[in-house]
């Protein structure tokens, strides 16, 4: 017999040092209802020990036990998108699959499994109807939320059931008095006319044996509800419809359908009215109670009609869906001058309210919500535009009443109350942040407390706009998939989220709504009017066809990606070619240039507008670049050629016509050095004169900016690229306007549109366009995971499979600290300025590489762990590039030091 101090050595010695985690189906885990015909895998390797490298893996799938595919032992360090290679896949089936894998040192780890379910593959798996309430004359206009029922028989015992279900409009499901999930917006914004979402859930636990009931609530959401700036709504259609297939298999095998059709009956309940800009108005005493669950008695509910069904294709998600992803106590109440009670909830967010009131039936309690309060401390909503965002609550009576509304979201920090009928406490009003439910991917802190909440406000800002569509802001009547914004915004919300399903998705809709002619609109979805439906693409916006997928290539190693956009990136391209003409300077039409940067006609700032058809031209020069790049990565050589001559080309006539022998650029304004540097346009013998006219334009204006939407991503880049660290540092940490850290001083806790919404003067900026919550400006976050952190990621080895860690301390910080989950594990660096030495803490994960460079040091006064690094574990490589030193690791943490301030 073994004792015990025997048992736990041997347990000791099994514990695999050699791990597997983290499995992925495409970019979810486990993943409910996919249509992908190869799907991709991966996974992450954990390791006791350093410098750990996959040497192999084996994948192995079974679909109910049998197995169906085996890779075998396949050598090799791919972990990312590895593609299944089994048999196709069929519908409505469930695949397990496991992988393990093998290092250097010939070590097995055990396997771990997961699982992916595919949806319904084909058309002709679907045999439900499209159905919804009788058209009507009044179609067009705002309507009561129409709820759609019946009832069905469960004949047996269940081994599983799924629904399967989509709508015209957004829906909620309830099945036996259940809601189905917790997704939001369902089936999500995409390009309605040609692209479609299904849902497919798992409803097994919510059906009983006999008597059950099913039902739907529609909402007019995108598809009919206002969109827009100019007043529109049923832009997609006027009348809403359901699809959905309860697919019920019993343990006998047996299956049995339950799906829209004419045995549905419709009724109007208490949603009278749930509009995206709008607000919900809902009257609970019109409530239906039990309408979901059996026995409930609708013969007063009119039948269901069919519809004709959409022409676009049903595509199951790629992206997490919208969920409340935060919960916000109100921290102060008060009451107004107008008797409303205002709650401040603390944060600008995206969301709603949770009502909780007690009174009598009738009463209504009418929530109104803005981002700021205006100086005498009432809600400011003139910004809202046409949003009214206000939501109404009837009571009915007898008990506390709790009341989350259904299809509308609003952008806000205050929520005002009138018509409560008791008290306000801190309980009446609870914020629900809602977003679309992404993994949370970075972590930046430094020892400066402004520079932290200018990271918080930007994950704030993405948290607010990233619901199911890169939007612009979330609370005027806009709301859109503005491309410009979403393409200079792109790297940075790689670092703070998860965004690789939630992009893929999105590119998706710009292909499939590019012109012909391969201009790609203002907006993704693309629901404008105007130019952009005849066509005309804009410099930076619609570059975000060619920037996005690129971004997500470096971020994420999604070659499979970049393959599927790749001809929409040509065409983009090809459009801004052909718009140049054969002198390769693109005279634009209508553009938005660098929006919002300080325009000449500020005395304060002269010079900073920079000419339309400096930056179209830039744009054309830096879109061939990338598209050569994808070329390249791709294997397309002829292509990477044609692009990189178009580039050079392109590069060529833009010096030519804007560059002077001296470095001169453009109208000498800090956008025209930072594109044509941050584009590689200039010739390398005139960089540094062209930099040091940028940094003397930054210094001339006292340490402020003057770069709009297009300008401001680029600036500190390109300082600190080309050494002017101290310039990029004044700027990042300046508190006067124009700056980042100025709407802080002023207490802003998201990213504002304008860098002066709230002027120095306490004055509101114009009320056209004044949003407090647009995350444009927030990409200088990427420049921050890249400087200050020092995480730089590789276009060569994209998705992190091997990166360089760089800090560069400055600005007055001591310490910061900067994490990234990358698709192999967690990437960490952290350092501190201590007063005789400097600390750098590395993290690298499994089967990847970094080079950690240690600035202004030797290598013998390098320590790791307190010890000189030959012959240190886990150091690969270690030399000396002239000031600095380059350390090449493997996996693992490292703990360097150097005597010398890296500044
Ligand atoms: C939006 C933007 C957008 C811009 C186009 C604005 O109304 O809010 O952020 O990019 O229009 O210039």
């Amino acid at each position: 017999m073994i004792g015990t101090l025997q048992l736990v050595a041997f347990i000791a010695i099994q514990q695999p040092s050699l791990g597997v985690t983290g499995l992925r189906v495409e970019y979810l885990a486990n993943p409910m209802g996919i249509d992908v015909a190869k799907p991709r895998l991966s996974w992450r390797i954990t390791s006791a020990d350093r410098n750990t490298v996959q040497a192999a893996y084996q994948i192995q799938v079974t679909r109910e036990g049998k197995g169906i595919w085996d890779s075998g032992r396949t050598a090799g360090d791919a972990s990312v998108f590895v593609g299944y290679g089994g048999p196709a896949l069929e519908s409505r089936t469930r695949y397990v699959w496991r992988v393990r894998v093998w290092d250097g040192k010939g070590r097995v780890s055990g396997w771990n499994s997961g699982w992916w379910e595919t949806g319904l593959l084909a058309p002709s798996d679907w045999s439900a109807s499209w159905i919804g309430p009788a058209a009507s004359p009044n179609d067009s206009l705002p309507a009561p939320a129409p709820m759609l029922r019946r009832g069905f028989r469960v004949n047996g015992a269940i081994d599983q059931a799924r629904i399967y279900a989509t709508s015209l409009g957004v829906y909620e499901l309830h099945l036996n008095g259940q809601r189905v999930g917790d997704q939001l917006f369902t089936p999500g914004w995409t390009s309605y006319g040609k692209r479609l979402q299904y849902q497919t859930y798992d409803v097994t636990s919510l059906l009983r044996a006999g008597e059950n009931a099913i039902g739907a609530v529609l909402g007019d959401g995108w598809y009919r509800g206002n969109l827009g700036f100019d007043g529109k709504r049923n832009v997609y259609g006027k009348r809403l419809a359901l699809r959905l297939q309860l697919e019920i298999r019993y343990r006998d095998g047996k299956v049995e359908r339950v799906v829209s059709d004419a045995q549905w009956k419709t009724a109007t309940g208490p949603i009278l009215l749930s509009d995206i800009y709008g607000g919900e108005t809902y009257d609970a005493r019109r409530e239906r109670a039990g309408w979901a669950g059996a026995g409930y008695d609708d013969r007063d509910w009119t039948p269901v009609v069919a519809l004709d069904p959409p022409s676009s294709q049903l595509l199951a998600p790629q992206s997490p869906p919208v969920r409340r992803v935060r919960e916000l106590r109100p921290i102060a109440i008060r009451r107004a001058a107008s008797g409303e009670t205002i709650f401040d909830l603390g944060q600008n967010f995206t969301g709603w309210a949770r009502l909780k009131v007690r009174g009598p039936a009738g009463t209504t309690v009418t929530l109104r919500f803005a981002e700021v309060l205006d100086r005498d401390g009432n809600l400011y909503t003139e910004n809202l535009r046409r949003a009214s965002q206000t939501d109404r609550y009837t009571l009915k009576g007898g008990g506390d009443e709790v009341y989350e509304p259904h299809f509308t979201f609003h952008g806000f920090r205050y929520v005002g109350v009138n018509g409560l009928p008791g008290a306000a406490d801190t309980a009446t009003i609870t914020g629900i942040a809602l977003s679309s439910n992404l993994a949370q991917t970075g972590t930046f802190e430094t020892s400066d407390s402004l520079l932290n909440r200018l990271q918080q406000n930007i994950v704030w800002g993405q948290r607010s706009n990233f619901l199911d569509v890169p939007t612009d802001c979330p609370q005027r009547d806009e709301r859109l998939g503005w491309t410009g914004d979403a393409q200079v915004f792109a790297s940075t919300a790689a670092f703070n989220m998860d965004v690789s399903g939630f992009f893929a998705k999105w590119l998706g809709d710009a292909a499939a709504d590019q012109h012909e002619g391969g201009s790609v609109p203002w907006v993704i979805p693309n629901v404008l009017g105007g130019d952009s439906v005849n066509g005309a693409g804009t410099a930076g916006w619609s570059d975000a066809a060619v920037v996005v997928p690129w971004t997500m290539y470096v971020a994420y190693g999604d070659r499979g990606l970049l393959e599927r956009q790749y001809p929409s990136m040509r065409a983009w391209v090809e459009y801004e070619r052909r718009q140049a003409g054969p002198d390769l300077l693109w005279q634009p039409g209508w553009q938005f240039g660098d929006w919002l940067a300080l325009h000449s006609d500020d005395p304060s700032y002269p010079g900073a507008t920079t000419l339309t058809d400096f930056i179209a031209t830039a744009h054309l020069a830096h879109s061939a670049d990338l598209v050569a790049r994808a070329a390249r990565a791709l294997g397309k050589a002829s292509d990477a050629a044609l692009y990189e001559k178009l580039f050079q080309d392109v590069r060529a006539a833009f010096n030519r016509e804007f560059v002077s022998a001296g470095g001169r650029v453009g109208e000498n304004t800090q956008t025209a050095y930072a594109l044509a540097i941050g584009f590689d346009l200039l010739p390398d013998s005139l960089v540094a004169a062209a930099s040091e006219r940028l940094a003397a334009a930054v210094r001339n204006r006292g340490m402020h900016l003057t770069t709009g939407f297009l300008g401001t991503p680029q600036l500190l880049p390109v300082l600190s690229r080309t050494n002017h660290f101290d310039v990029a540092y004044g700027l990042l940490m300046q508190r006067t306007y124009p700056s980042w850290l100025y709407p802080i001083t002023r207490g802003a806790t998201t990213m504002w549109e304008r860098w002066d919404g709230i002027r120095p003067d306490s004055s509101f900026q114009d009320v056209g366009m004044n949003s407090f919550n647009h995350y444009a400006f927030g990409a200088v976050g990427a420049w921050m995971y890249r400087t200050i952190g020092g995480i730089e990621l590789d276009p060569d080895t994209p998705g992190a499979k091997r990166v360089r860690i760089a800090p560069r301390p400055g600005g007055g910080l001591t310490r910061a600290r900067t994490s990234l989950e990358t698709p192999y594990g967690t990437l960490a660096s952290s350092w501190r300025l201590e007063p005789q030495r400097f600390a750098l803490d590395v993290t690298v994960p499994v089967n990847t590489t970094a080079d950690v460079v240690l600035r202004n040091s030797t290598v013998a006064e390098i320590r790791e762990g307190g010890r000189a690094l030959r012959g240190l574990a886990g150091i690969r490589d270690v030399r000396q590039d002239g000031a600095d030193v380059v350390v090449t690791v493997g996996s693992g943490q490292y703990a360097f030091t150097t005597a010398n301030n890296p500044e």
